[in-house]
C-alpha cells in the first residue's frame, strides 16, 4: 500500500511493476517548426497592437509540439518544467476497447491502470502550486480513474467532476442506454487558496437587472431572504409596509439576524414588492455583484460543443481528407477548461493532443502551451491545423469570439534517445 493513501488503495494486478523508459531528450525539427511571418509588417508585436483583439494576446514562439510516447516527452520535460505548468488537460484514450482510425482504445484494465498512473505522476510534477488538471473520461474507466486520481493527487485535491453532454441524439442500436456525456475529473495541485476563474455574465444575466425604486445606486434584481433549515434567533415576525405581519415560510428563517435585517431596512436594501406587502426579498444591486458567475459542473452541448460539433470543426479545417480524425473535442470545451484554469501567458499542457484541439485553443487565447502527440496524426493533423491557426488561415472554433487574426508560433520536436543510453544492452 502506498505512503500516501493509509486506508484505501485500488489494486490491479502488477500494480508495483513500473515502466522505466529509457531516458529520451527533445530535438527540434527546425523545418516543422513554425512562425508568423508577415512580409509587410516585420515586427510581430507591432503588429499585433494594431489589431482589435477581444483580449490582448502576446505571440509567442516557444511554444512545443512533440512527437512521441509522452511517457518519454514528459520525463524529458521534468527537468525544465516541473512546477511550471498552470492548466493540464488530458482526453486519453477511455479504454472503451475500440478500435479508432488514428489509434487503439483498448488495453487490459490493469494495464490502462498502470498507464494512466505512470503519467499522471510525472502530471503531477509539472503543475505548479496554483494550477489544476482536467481529465477527460467517460463511464468505463471514470471510476477506477477518479480512485487512482485520489491516490495520485490526494482526496484533498479533487475539485470536481464536470459532466459534459457530448451528444446528443440516442443511439439507437444501442439495447440499454444511449450514453451521452463525458466526466471530466478536476484536481488541483493545492488546495489552500485554490480558485478558478468564474464564466463572463450573459447579457440576458443583467436582463432581471431593474430600477423599479428610482435607487440611487442603480439597476437591482431581488434575492429570496429565506434560509433553510431553521434558526431559532432568525425566526421573528416582521411586519411589512402595508402593516401585514409575516414569518418566514415551514422549514425556514430569514437570511438575517433581527438587528442586521433592520440596518439592511434602514439602507433601503429591503423589498416588499410594487404595494408594500410582499414577503421581504433582499435587492442585489448591479453595481455590486462580481463580473463573471462561478461554473457550475453540468456542462451542455449548448454552451460547449458536442462530438458533432468538433468533427464539423476538423472537417472545415481539413475539407481534403476522408475520414477525418474520430474523437476530438470542441474548440469551445476547452476554450471553457483554460478560460476557468488559467490566465493569458500561462502555460497550458495536453499529453494526448489528438487532433491538436487544445495547443490550437490555448495558442488563440494567449496562453504558451505544449502538446504532445505519439501517432503520426501529429504531422496530419495537429502540424498543419497549428500553422493554419498561426497564419490566421483557421477561422473556425473560436477564432471569432476570441478575435483571432494570426501570429506566434511553436517549435516542433522528436524524441530521441539519450546519447549515454546507446550502448545500453
Ligand atoms: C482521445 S484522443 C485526443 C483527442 C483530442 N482531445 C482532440 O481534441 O483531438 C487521444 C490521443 O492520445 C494519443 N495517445 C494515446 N496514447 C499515447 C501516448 N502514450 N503518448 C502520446 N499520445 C498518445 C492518441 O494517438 C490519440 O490521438
Amino acid at each position: 500500500m502506498s505512503k500516501q493513501s493509509s486506508q484505501v488503495e485500488l489494486i490491479w494486478s502488477a500494480k508495483e511493476n513500473r515502466f522505466r523508459p529509457e531516458p529520451c531528450f527533445l530535438s527540434e525539427d527546425k523545418e516543422k517548426s513554425c512562425s508568423f511571418k508577415s512580409n509587410e509588417i516585420s515586427d510581430i508585436k507591432a503588429f499585433h497592437e494594431t489589431l482589435d483583439l477581444k483580449q490582448k494576446v502576446i505571440p509567442t514562439f516557444d511554444n512545443m509540439l512533440i512527437h512521441g510516447e509522452n511517457l518519454l516527452a514528459l520525463k524529458a520535460l521534468e527537468q525544465d518544467h516541473s512546477g511550471k505548468v498552470r492548466c493540464i488537460y488530458i482526453d486519453p484514450p477511455y479504454n472503451t476497447g475500440k478500435t479508432f482510425k488514428h489509434y487503439d482504445d483498448g488495453l487490459k484494465h490493469s494495464l490502462w491502470l498502470s498507464f494512466m498512473r505512470d503519467r499522471l505522476e510525472i502530471l503531477k510534477r509539472l503543475l505548479a502550486d496554483n494550477a489544476s488538471i482536467w481529465i477527460s473520461i467517460d463511464a468505463d474507466e471514470s471510476h477506477y480513474l477518479k480512485v487512482l486520481c485520489d491516490e495520485i493527487f490526494g482526496r484533498k485535491c479533487f475539485v470536481d467532476e464536470i459532466i459534459w453532454q457530448r451528444a446528443f441524439a440516442p443511439v439507437n442500436l444501442k439495447k440499454t442506454l444511449s450514453r451521452s456525456h463525458d466526466t471530466i475529473l478536476v484536481y488541483c495541485k493545492n488546495p489552500v487558496n485554490f480558485t478558478l476563474n468564474t464564466l463572463p455574465r450573459h447579457n440576458k444575466q443583467y436582463d432581471s437587472y431593474k430600477n423599479p425604486d428610482n435607487d440611487p445606486r442603480g439597476a437591482w434584481t431581488s434575492a429570496d431572504c429565506t434560509v433553510g433549515p431553521v434558526v431559532k434567533e432568525k425566526s421573528y415576525q416582521i411586519t411589512t409596509p402595508s402593516g401585514r405581519v409575516v414569518f418566514p415560510p415551514q422549514g425556514r428563517c430569514w437570511l438575517f439576524s433581527k438587528e442586521r435585517f433592520n440596518e439592511m431596512l434602514k439602507d433601503n436594501r429591503i423589498w416588499f414588492g410594487k404595494d408594500g406587502d410582499n414577503i421581504p426579498r433582499v435587492k442585489k444591486f448591479l453595481s455590486e455583484v462580481k463580473n463573471g458567475v462561478v461554473a457550475t459542473t453540468l456542462w451542455t452541448r449548448e454552451e460547449c460543443g458536442d462530438t458533432q460539433e468538433a468533427k464539423r470543426e476538423i472537417k472545415a479545417l481539413f475539407s481534403e481528407e476522408k475520414n477525418p480524425f474520430d474523437t476530438p473535442k470542441p474548440e469551445r470545451l476547452i476554450q471553457r477548461i483554460i478560460h476557468l484554469a488559467s490566465d493569458p501567458e500561462d502555460l497550458v499542457l495536453d499529453g494526448f493532443l489528438g487532433s491538436g484541439t487544445t495547443a490550437a485553443v490555448a495558442h488563440k487565447m494567449g496562453r504558451r502551451w505544449i502538446g504532445i502527440e505519439a501517432g503520426d496524426h501529429v504531422y496530419t493533423y495537429c502540424l498543419l491545423r497549428l500553422q493554419k491557426v498561426i497564419n490566421g488561415e483557421d477561422k473556425g472554433g473560436i477564432t471569432q469570439d476570441t478575435g483571432w487574426q494570426g501570429g506566434g508560433g511553436f517549435k516542433f520536436y522528436e524524441l530521441i534517445p539519450s546519447a549515454n543510453t546507446k550502448d545500453k544492452p
